[in-house]
């Protein structure tokens, strides 16, 4: 029970690596709050971390790249539990188009989900969190390996990844670590939903597909106080693909 009386803030908490890592969790004891974009997302992502295990839950609705929902998020976990422990960014979106086809809207849409969402959660962690608290921000080997179409994707998860190493760097002196995972291919909508995937442009190999659990269980790792001396550090759980470079 690494996670027991903690509090703990997943993004991304309907599907996929956010799921995974939500159910863990609650499995090993914490207080889940649970961002889901959606309300049709809510009841069966409550239902999900309790037949996980969670001691208690609460599934908040918000778009993770508004300020003031973000802000929502933070403080109705605050008020339901007093304290917060940990936060994991696992909200994502990507687009896909050719740069000369790329609009302003599109890079605004992926920068604010995946790199201004998660800047707005480490700010309200940093506000509100206790020496010993932890965030992970999740990432992608897009950030040092990507392919055509998705130029807004793949900065913004580069630049998440300088942002972990900011956070982490003024984190010390409060005691806060912030690390982050960089997933390769891994089973969820997003990977199949990839229209290179479906276009055959990006071939997967099944052999180089990993599981949702198997990045959580990273995610848990660096979450815990097993990693307590680990932070700036970006874990590649990419089934080896990124040594190669
Ligand atoms: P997913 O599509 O299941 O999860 C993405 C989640 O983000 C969804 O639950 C969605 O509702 C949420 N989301 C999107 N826009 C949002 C917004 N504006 N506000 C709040 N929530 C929003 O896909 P997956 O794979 O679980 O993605 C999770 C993270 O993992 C993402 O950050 C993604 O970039 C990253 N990743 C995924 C890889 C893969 O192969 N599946 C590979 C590398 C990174």
């Amino acid at each position: 029970m690494r996670f027991k009386d903690r509090v703990v803030i997943v993004t991304g908490a309907a599907s996929g690596i956010g799921l995974a890592t939500a159910t863990r969790l609650a499995a090993e004891g914490a207080r889940v709050a649970a961002v889901v974009h959606s309300p049709e997302h809510v009841d069966a992502t409550e239902a999900a971390l309790r037949d996980a295990g969670a001691p208690d839950v609460l599934v908040v609705t918000a778009d993770v790249s508004t300020e003031a929902d973000v802000k929502r998020c933070a403080a109705e976990t605050v008020d339901r539990w007093g304290r917060l422990d940990g936060v994991v960014n696992c909200a994502g979106v990507m687009t896909f188009s050719k740069i000369e086809e790329t609009s302003k809207a599109d890079w605004d849409t992926v920068l604010g989900v995946d790199l201004m969402g998660a800047f707005y959660f480490i700010r309200e962690a940093f506000r509100r969190m206790d020496a010993g608290g932890a965030v992970v921000n999740v990432s992608s080997v897009h950030a040092v390996q990507t392919t055509p179409l998705v130029a807004p994707y793949a900065a913004a998860k580069a630049a998440l990844d300088s942002l972990t190493r900011s956070a982490a760097i003024e984190g010390r002196e409060k005691r806060i670590r912030v690390n982050s995972v960089r997933p390769g291919a891994i089973d969820t909508p997003m990977l199949w939903d990839n229209p290179n995937v479906t276009s055959g442009e990006e071939t997967i190999d099944p052999a180089d597909v990993g599981e949702p659990a198997q990045v959580a269980a990273a995610i848990c790792f660096l979450l815990s106080d097993d990693a307590a001396f680990t932070t700036g550090a970006t874990l590649s759980v990419d089934g080896g693909r990124l040594a190669a470079l």
